[in-house]
């Protein structure tokens, strides 16, 4: 049994998980995990090695041959690699893969005090358990705009059309899927940030955190 605290925190593309995340854990002195990064990860070790991401054998054997080295790729930001990692994410072979890892560092995070993980079945699958569950959560049009403008930032020429389309894609495919879909867990915090820029849904997310612990 685990004595560290885990925060999990899902909810749909863009909608400022990692952004919230990443705030919680330097608040609190936990370690945090992206666990999409692991999946675009495997997505995008499938795609250059010239494969389906959605042929379950080849999805399979990235993910149990995933690496440290796979999480540091340039091109893990990019809609290829999140479309990848969707396709990647309805396999069952893949989340199994995977699984263990999160656990291990949600139950024993290399700062011992707590840990932070954002994703899509954070409170419903990897940590059922986790005693703080926030599903994080705005408009499709609003995380477009904010997914566009960080895509813009970097130099990626995309427009507005194309950005809400791919994430309506990923949206109802990570939805629809027979495991581990997205969903609230029951006993999860909504935190709707259509309204809120960064710094007012961090406020609203650390009273709620602060008010658990
Ligand atoms: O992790 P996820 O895909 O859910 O979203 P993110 O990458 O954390 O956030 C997407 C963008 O939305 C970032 O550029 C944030 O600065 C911005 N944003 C936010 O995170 N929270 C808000 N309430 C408003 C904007
Ligand atoms: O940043 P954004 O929210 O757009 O995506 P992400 O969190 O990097 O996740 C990329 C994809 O990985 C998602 O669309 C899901 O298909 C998959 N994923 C998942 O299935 N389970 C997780 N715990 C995290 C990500």
């Amino acid at each position: 049994m685990s004595t560290t605290t885990i925060i999990a925190i899902d909810g749909p593309a863009a909608a400022g998980k990692g952004t919230l995340a990443k705030r919680l854990a330097a608040e609190l002195g936990f370690d945090y995990l992206d666990t999409g990064l692991i999946y675009r990860a495997v997505g995008m070790k499938v795609l250059d090695a010239g494969f389906d991401p959605a042929d379950p054998a080849r999805a399979g054997e990235a993910a149990r041959d995933l690496e440290p080295a796979d999480l540091q790729g340039p091109d893990l930001r990019t809609d290829e690699a999140a479309q990848a990692a969707s396709k990647v994410a309805s396999i069952p072979a893949v989340r199994d893969a995977l699984l263990d890892f999160q656990r291990r560092f949600a139950a024993t995070p290399p700062g011992g005090k707590g840990a932070v993980l954002d994703g899509r079945d954070i409170g419903t699958v990897v940590c059922p358990d986790a005693p703080i569950k926030l599903y994080v959560t705005a408009s499709a049009e609003t995380r477009a705009e904010r997914r566009l403008k960080e895509l813009q930032a970097k130099g990626i020429a995309t427009t507005f059309d194309l950005v809400l389309a791919e994430m309506k894609e990923r949206d109802e495919r990570d939805s629809s899927r027979a495991v581990a879909p997205l969903k609230p867990a029951d006993d999860a915090h909504l935190l709707d940030s259509s309204a809120l820029d960064a710094d007012q849904a961090f406020d609203v997310a650390i009273a709620f955190v602060r008010a658990k612990l």
